[in-house]
């Protein structure tokens, strides 16, 4: 199984960014978390940042022909953009959203994803563990 990790804006300055918030844990060190745990489950794991909109259009949009599935943090954009969340609806592959932090415990703004809608599911608040549980779930429903 195939799976494309998406992080979406200002999550290339994890580690420096509010740590209290999202953790020292930088976004290279990040990923090879993402990359051993994957390997443990047997999944083969791509990751990639994008700040833009339209990037993480198109990498959703170019997911359906490479992967089996996608593991994407929209971050901000998962309050307000509905262009995400079309582009997640208009792929056959199953997408899981996830957040380090607890976006349910946030400001009032961020207690809302638009995105999380068109996801299979989310998993959210738990820091990088967040990606593993998700890339778990997609290993396992490509199991059944
Ligand atoms: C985030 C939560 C968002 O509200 C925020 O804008 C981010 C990161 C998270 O992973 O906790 O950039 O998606």
């Amino acid at each position: 199984m195939r799976v494309l990790v998406i992080h979406g804006p200002n999550l290339n300055l994890l580690g420096e960014r509010q740590p209290e918030i999202y953790g020292r844990m930088t976004l290279g060190e990040l990923n090879e978390f993402i990359a051993t745990s994957a390997r443990d489950l047997g999944v083969s794991v791509d990751c990639v940042q994008h700040n833009g909109e339209g990037e993480i259009i198109n990498a959703i949009h170019d997911a359906r022909t490479g992967y089996d599935g996608v593991v994407i943090n929209p971050g901000a954009y998962s309050h307000y953009s509905y262009a995400i969340a079309d582009a997640i609806a208009s792929v056959a592959i199953p997408v899981v959203e996830v957040h380090l932090s607890n976006i349910a415990a946030r400001e009032a703004h961020r207690r809302i994803s638009v995105t999380a809608a068109s996801c299979v599911g989310s998993v959210s608040g738990l820091g990088p563990l967040s990606y593993v549980l998700a890339l778990r779930a997609l290993a396992q429903k490509a199991d059944n």
